[in-house]
């Protein structure tokens, strides 16, 4: 039997700011999702992560499938009208069109899914992060799949001998999906080449090169392609099947203990840490910092076990306390050079006015001597 492990989410609005959903909304959305997905989904989950909801579904149905989707779609359609009913600051903020077309993918929910023979155990990971881009995974997934400093079980498990073949997506390109895919260990600097600029190359789907199997896969799509225009960083979730001819979970888990820079937080704006953290966590510092959660569950036939909330151990607070340092740390120069990301991915419309007034107000100097 054939098992598809779905998420689709979305910010549909959110208590005193960018920080959390009501209590309401995600009532309603976990009800909607349990009334209208019986005999269509097999089992669900519903979480948060910051201001931004994440509804794991497993199914038969497999990838992209229109009933799955629809179910996502109106429960966040649901989930909206308590939003809006209640004041919520951005009610119905990813919802960016007014009807359902088949799939949620270019209607504003990110989406991320695995179809797959089940294992007879099957152990994954749901990853869901707010205030920040899909390339914010790139790092850690890199280290984790490509490097036996964070993964030993690339030379010690004979079933990972052959290592990962990694699917990277030129977000910039606006035409279609513009792919490619290398593998790792022998293409390892093409790899970094790529994945270090994390604005436009992002790790879209990972794969095993001994089976063959889908292992990763990331809400990573194209900037442009929703409204026509850039619309900002778009919160990323991500699935991740772990052990046997994958990586352990302490494996895939392990480079976020670096809490690496990533881009988002404020205003989608400025580069701090990705802080590892419990799942259900409101945001609460300078609309961050940016988060990152993690659920791991076993399924069986379908059925997902409870989660075990990760970041929810004591380990990591020690993490959590080196991610608030660094990111203090980079804050405290503010607006200028690597504290803001760069021009173009300036969130706000604003300053592109700002610079343009300002253009005109330039004027190039005379070599000295030949003025006047
Ligand atoms: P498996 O080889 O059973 O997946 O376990 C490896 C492991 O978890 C080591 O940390
Ligand atoms: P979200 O994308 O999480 O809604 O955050 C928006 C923002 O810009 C916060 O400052
Ligand atoms: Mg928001
Ligand atoms: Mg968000």
């Amino acid at each position: 039997m054939k098992t598809t492990l779905t998420v689709i989410k979305a910010d549909i609005g959110a208590v005193g700011g960018h920080l959390k959903p009501s209590e309401a909304v995600l009532n309603r959305v976990k009800e909607y999702v349990n009334l209208e997905g019986g005999g269509l989904v097999i089992d669900s989950y519903v979480s948060y992560t910051g201001d931004d909801i994440a509804i794991l579904m497993s199914h038969q149905k497999g990838v992209g499938d229109s009933d799955i989707h629809r179910l996502a779609w109106e429960a966040f359609r649901e989930g909206t009208e308590i939003a809006k009913e209640e004041g919520l600051y951005g009610a119905g903020q990813d919802l960016l069109k007014d009807s359902f077309a088949g799939n949620v993918r270019g209607l504003g929910p990110a989406v991320a899914e695995i179809e797959f023979e089940e294992r007879p155990n099957e152990p994954f990971l749901l990853f869901a992060a707010d205030k920040t881009e899909p390339g914010a995974y790139n790092l850690p997934l890199y280290l984790a799949f490509a490097d036996p400093m964070h993964c030993p079980g690339l030379m010690l498990s004979p079933s990972m001998a052959q290592g990962f073949t990694f699917t990277i997506l030129d977000v910039s390109y606006t035409e279609g999906d513009r792919v490619i895919e290398l593998n790792a260990p022998e293409d390892l600097y093409d790899l970094a080449a790529l994945l270090r600029d994390t604005h436009r190359f992002v790790i879209k789907s990972i794969r095993s090169r001994t089976t063959g199997e889908e292992c990763v896969a990331v809400s990573t799509t194209r900037l442009h392609n929703i409204a026509g225009k850039y619309v900002g960083k778009d919160d990323p979730v991500m699935i991740v099947r772990v052990q046997s001819q994958f990586p352990a979970t302490g494996e895939v888990l392990s480079p976020f203990a670096i809490a690496p820079y990533v881009s988002g937080d404020c205003r989608g704006s400025h580069n701090v840490a990705f802080m590892p953290t419990k799942v259900n966590e409101p945001v609460a510092w300078f609309d961050g910092p940016a988060l990152v959660s993690c659920l791991a569950f076993c399924v069986h036939n379908g059925r997902l076990t409870e989660p075990v909330d990760v970041f929810a151990h004591s380990f990591w607070d020690v993490i959590r306390e080196k991610a608030t340092q660094k990111t203090l740390e980079i804050r405290r120069q503010g607006f200028v050079g690597p504290a803001m990301v760069g021009f173009e991915e300036l969130e706000y419309g604003g300053i592109t006015e700002r610079l343009a007034r300002l253009d005109e107000k330039f004027r190039v100097l005379q070599p000295s001597g030949s003025e006047g």
